[in-house]
């Protein structure tokens, strides 16, 4: 069995970021996102991975390298535009040659591995078998029809009248019966080949379509909200681990992890809580669920619940809360009167000023 991880697309929703990041690399709790998945088709005994990039190539393939850091062998596969999910199967047919295969949006972000999920496939070997969970909104997401026997009968995109409350999660399985689907596709009308479309397909022409309900924890982390609140959940599993050093009044409190070369000095730091390294926090109150990337600066600031990029900076500011500050972005308190807000923001920047 092979993977096929999806590692490019627009990030629409992400942007200032995704304009000169890769969106899988964000990290959480310090560690890109796409880093998790990748370790999860490992664990599931995958050792032939195929990431589909796009325009962030170069980023993604300088981070995983050739695979053999997670244990695979790593083979990229240029998609020329986001053309939708299934155009990316179709891009990887020689990659995927008859093989089945596991299917990862590499943003995805599930908890408890995709190891028994892979296994219950390989046993019973459906022509596809997909992943639900149950969601508030519906409507947000790629829909599942159940009939009275947990059969799948239809799937949606997006739908307006959702016909369930099970969502699809980002992952997958595939027996190379796809590949004739993906090809009958047309594009939708937001200009993509659906693999909803592609597994309905399946459906319409007699094949098995297998649905697992998982209970676990899953989020895409295609928004800063659900980023935000993977970064929490992560953070909420973190060792205590003092690897930089703390200077005079500090005061330290539940879990934080001070990677190397990190320095603290005169704040309180309320974990769960990762430094990274080379980064300098002084003066300043770190609170709860905040990621704080390698080579940041923090000064007489308050923040908390947070994701900062590498050499981020903030000084003179309280109180930053739910907050994406991007790499080297610069926060700081205007030096005179009048207290004005001056901002110099990327193209579609979020600022949510509260004077
Ligand atoms: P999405 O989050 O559905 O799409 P997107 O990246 O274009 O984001 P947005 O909706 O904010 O514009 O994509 C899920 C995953 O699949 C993500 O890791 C990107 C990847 N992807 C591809 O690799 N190729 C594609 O053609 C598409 C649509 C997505």
């Amino acid at each position: 069995m092979k993977a096929l991880v999806l590692a490019g697309g627009t990030g629409t929703r992400l942007r200032p970021i995704t304009h000169t990041s890769a969106k899988q690399l964000l990290p959480v709790a310090n560690k890109p996102v796409l880093f998790y998945g990748l370790e999860a088709i490992a664990d599931a005994g995958i050792t032939d991975v195929g990431l589909v990039v796009g325009d962030t190539a170069a980023a993604i393939e300088a981070a995983v390298g050739d695979g053999s850091a997670f244990g695979f062998r790593a083979t990229y596969i240029r998609q020329q535009a986001p053309l939708g999910l299934a155009h990316a199967v179709l891009v990887a047919r020689d990659f995927l040659g008859d093989d089945d295969f596991v299917m990862y949006l590499g943003d995805n972000f599930i908890v408890g591995g995709i190891r028994q999920l892979t296994e219950a496939f390989r046993t019973s070997r459906p022509d596809a078998q997909i992943m639900l969970t149950q969601v508030a909104d519906p409507r947000e997401f790629g829909v599942a029809e159940l009939d009275q026997a947990g059969r799948v009968i239809g799937l949606e995109e997006k739908p307006q009248q959702p016909k369930s409350d099970l969502a699809l999660v980002g992952v997958y399985m595939f027996t190379p019966a796809i590949h004739e689907a993906v090809h009958e596709l047309k594009p939708s009308w937001r200009g993509e080949l659906e693999i909803t479309e592609a597994i309905g397909w399946l459906i319409d022409h007699g094949k098995t379509v297998r649905s697992t309900t998982i209970t676990g924890y899953w989020k895409d982390t295609g928004n800063v909200a659900d980023m935000l609140e993977v970064n929490r959940l992560v953070l909420e599993t973190i060792e205590s681990r003092q690897d930089g050093t703390t200077g005079a009044g500090c005061e330290i409190i539940g879990r934080v992890a001070i990677e190397a070369g990190a320095h603290v000095s005169g704040s309180r730091i309320v974990g769960p809580v990762i430094i990274g390294a080379g980064s300098t926090i002084s003066g300043s109150y770190i609170g709860p669920f905040t990621a704080i990337g390698q080579d940041c600066v923090i000064e007489d600031s308050e923040i908390e619940y947070s994701i900062l990029l590498r050499g981020a900076s903030i000084r003179g500011v309280r109180r930053i809360q739910a907050s994406l500050i991007g790499h080297e972005a610069d926060v700081r308190r205007a030096p005179q009167v009048p207290q004005v807000h001056r901002l110099v923001l990327g193209d579609q920047s979020m600022v949510q000023i509260s004077s």
